[in-house]
């Protein structure tokens, strides 16, 4: 059994982001025992809190930032964070070298219901001569990210994590150590299961509708094979199952929110969970384009998500393609 510690130094992962990566395993494992406990600790219920994203928090959403901002902001290396909960990005160490973007808890109207969620982050340089207490210094696009991942508390916790070169599972012993259990994930070319919120059909672009129509067809319709459907409701699941067995998931852009191009956002759930699944040769589109080439103008500015196998997810963009 091999310690993350140890496979990242092994796979010549750079010092001072090998630190860094351990450090927010400790706020994710103290977020992990907070679920576990759930009720026994008073976690679980709402709180009467609107976040910026329009949404009513969690008590756990709460938490799970504050374990993020507090464990992260102590950390020298770290120039500042941006989260889905706070609504501007918080200054760090002026000389930190990196910055760290992070959802820290996905999924939350599952956590009353005791089903999977996760925490997504992201790691970007810090640019020299920034001043962190602004947004500026955080719009890089996707590709220039050196590292991201996620921490999937299910019936195991897991860390899914790549730092550009491939993408590899830990989860989490009872001794508390993340131990890698998966190398080098690649994702299937091809799949017969698709993953999306079928209730906002009569909201998707004409041809989200065609491609998804044609799915339930299946054998008898054009894409001559039979679909399965699966939806968590936790971006994070869906996208483990993508990375352990293939699919597609999407969350397009729909007619209720025509300012808003998905419910998503860039740089907290598309711009990590792209890496993630480029790095294991899937594709993440915004049914036009890669979403890592997307350059981000606000924190949090939201994204039309499509991804996973590569032959499926190239199948939805030439449908897209056709209508242009
Ligand atoms: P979050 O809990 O961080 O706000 O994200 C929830 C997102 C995502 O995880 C999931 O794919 C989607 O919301 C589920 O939305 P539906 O309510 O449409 O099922
Ligand atoms: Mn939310
Ligand atoms: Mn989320
Ligand atoms: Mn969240």
């Amino acid at each position: 059994m091999q310690l993350l510690s140890q496979f990242l130094r092994r796979n010549d992962t750079d010092e001072q982001l090998m630190d860094l990566i351990a450090t927010l395993m400790v706020a994710c494992k103290e977020i992990a025992l907070k679920l576990r406990e759930g009720a026994l600790a008073g976690v679980l219920g709402t709180t009467d809190i609107t976040n910026v994203q329009g949404e009513t928090q969690k008590k756990l959403d709460v938490i799970s930032n504050e374990i993020l901002k507090t464990v992260l902001l102590n950390h020298s290396l770290v120039a500042g964070v941006a989260s889905e909960e706070e609504s501007e990005s918080v200054p760090g160490f002026k000389d930190g070298r990196f910055l760290v973007v992070f959802d820290p808890l996905d999924g939350s109207s599952n956590i009353d219901i005791n089903v999977s969620v996760g925490t997504i982050f992201s790691i970007l340089e810090a640019p020299k001569d920034e001043d962190f207490s602004t947004e500026h210094p955080y719009l890089q696009n996707g590709r220039k990210q050196l590292a991201a991942g996620y921490v999937l508390y299910g019936p195991s916790a897991v860390l899914v994590l790549t730092t550009g070169k491939g993408v590899n599972m830990f989860t989490l012993s009872h001794t508390g150590d993340f131990l890698l259990t998966r190398e080098n994930v690649m994702i299937p070319e091809e799949t017969r299961e698709f993953a999306i919120n079928m209730s906002n059909h009569r909201f998707w672009e004409p041809a989200m509708r065609n491609y998804v129509d044609d799915l339930l067809l299946g054998a008898d319709g054009p894409r001559e094979k039979n679909y399965n459907m699966r939806w968590v409701a936790a971006m994070v699941a869906e996208v483990h199952r993508v990375l352990t067995r293939g699919g597609i998931f999407t969350y397009p852009w729909d007619a209720r929110s025509p300012k808003k191009p998905g419910k998503l956002r860039l740089m907290y759930e598309g711009n990590p969970m792209s890496m993630l699944i480029e790095q294991a040769g899937g594709l993440a589109t915004n049914c036009y384009s890669d979403i890592l080439d997307v350059q981000p103008d606000d924190i949090h500015e939201r994204v039309s998500v499509s991804l996973g196998s590569r032959k499926e997810v190239e199948v939805l963009m030439e449908y897209h393609q056709r209508t242009e």
